[in-house]
């Protein structure tokens, strides 16, 4: 039942792939920035995912060797490593779904905003990669700060002719992944269990978990809710300080990265009922043009972007709270893409 296969291209390793065939998936996924922190563990779980045929992990340096050591895990997707600007075309050519965790991380002290001036300029890069080599791809961006770099790939893909804003998703998963955690420990429930929007953006008070919709429900004080909004909101912090200079969150993030990845996967598969939070292009609040609420993933990519239902007082002020800051953040993107 095992057949060889022959080494996808660029790949160190000269002994060939041993592939399950009767389970080979079908889509070709690039992780852009797969040697870094987030990059190798997202790359491992990508290849663990049963509906990925093709993994494509480039760098601007090192990933042949994190390619090598992936590929030699026995399931059935093919894994090649690419590593620098001119082999980003053969990295993107093709691909169905991109995943961007390029740029630098956060040191104590910083803002996710003070990455802004090296990471723009790395998503902006990547994404006109992605509008020339593979315009069809829906792409995952997790580089920081999300809440600008998302509208700086819309403007770039804007000005190449080939933007679909159903297509072009900021990850949000780690404060969704955060707050359900926080909340089935605090609260004794199996976190199993726990389903819980997220919405906003992805910095400080941007982050607002809707603890008025959690299920199961169970009875929270106003000091249980605002301590539990406040930790999703510096969780990002909390992993940076404990890392004490040596980045921020990697290990969730992947994990995190690769729920969404696979909600995407499942969506162009034609999966039904596929739900997730992702900070997309947006009508839900007026006056704010990307935002994240949950989104039905479809073969399309967001098929539809749902309302925040009902939110309870101290979540309509908490939203009121984060407006200037996301609409700031939004036009701060904009202008650059633009200039
Ligand atoms: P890291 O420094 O460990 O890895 C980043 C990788 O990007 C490096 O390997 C680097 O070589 C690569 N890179 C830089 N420029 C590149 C380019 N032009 N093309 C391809 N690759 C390039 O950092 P990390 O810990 O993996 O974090 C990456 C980013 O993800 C940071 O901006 C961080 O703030 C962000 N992040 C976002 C979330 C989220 O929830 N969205 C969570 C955690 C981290
Ligand atoms: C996170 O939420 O962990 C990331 O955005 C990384 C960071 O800088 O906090």
């Amino acid at each position: 039942n095992f057949i060889p296969k022959i080494q996808a291209q660029a790949v160190c390793c000269s002994h060939g792939n041993v592939q399950q065939q009767w389970t080979r998936g079908k889509r070709t996924v690039a992780v852009l920035g797969a040697a870094g922190g987030i990059g190798q563990p997202l790359g491992l779980l990508m290849k663990l995912n049963p509906l990925v045929s093709d993994l494509r992990l480039f760098d601007i340096a090192g990933t042949p060797g994190v390619a090598c050591d992936i590929s030699h895990v026995n399931t059935q997707a093919m894994v090649a490593g690419y590593a620098g600007d001119a082999e980003l075309e053969k990295a993107l050519k093709g691909c169905h779904l991109v995943i961007i965790p390029a740029g630098v991380p956060r040191k104590p002290g910083m803002t996710r905003d003070d990455l802004f001036n090296i990471n723009a300029g790395i998503v902006k890069s990547l994404c006109l990669g992605i509008a020339k080599h593979c315009p069809k791809a829906l792409v995952n961006i997790i580089s920081n700060p999300v809440n600008s770099t998302v509208p700086i790939a819309a403007e770039v893909f804007k000005k190449a002719g080939t933007y679909d804003p159903k297509r072009l998703f900021g990850v949000t998963t780690l404060d969704v992944v955060r707050a359900r955690t926080f909340y089935a420990v605090r609260m004794k429930v199996p976190v199993k269990e726990v389903d819980l929007p997220v919405v906003g953006g992805h910095a400080g008070i941007t982050i607002l978990p809707v603890f008025s919709q959690v299920k199961p429900k169970k009875q929270m004080s106003a000091a249980d809710i605002d301590a539990l909004t406040k930790r999703t909101q510096d969780g990002g912090t909390e992993v940076v300080q404990a890392k004490a200079g040596k980045g921020s969150a990697t290990l969730s993030m992947a994990y995190a990265g690769a729920l969404f990845a696979e909600a995407c996967l499942k969506g162009l598969e034609g999966a039904k009922g596929v739900v997730e939070c992702a900070y997309v292009e947006s009508k839900v609040v007026p006056g704010i043009s990307f935002f994240s609420s949950k989104v039905r993933l479809g073969p399309n990519g967001a098929e539809e972007i749902m309302g925040l239902g009902d939110l309870s007082d101290y979540e309509k002020k908490a939203l009121e709270a984060m407006k200037k800051e996301l609409i700031g953040s939004i036009k701060k993107g904009v202008d650059f893409a633009k200039s």
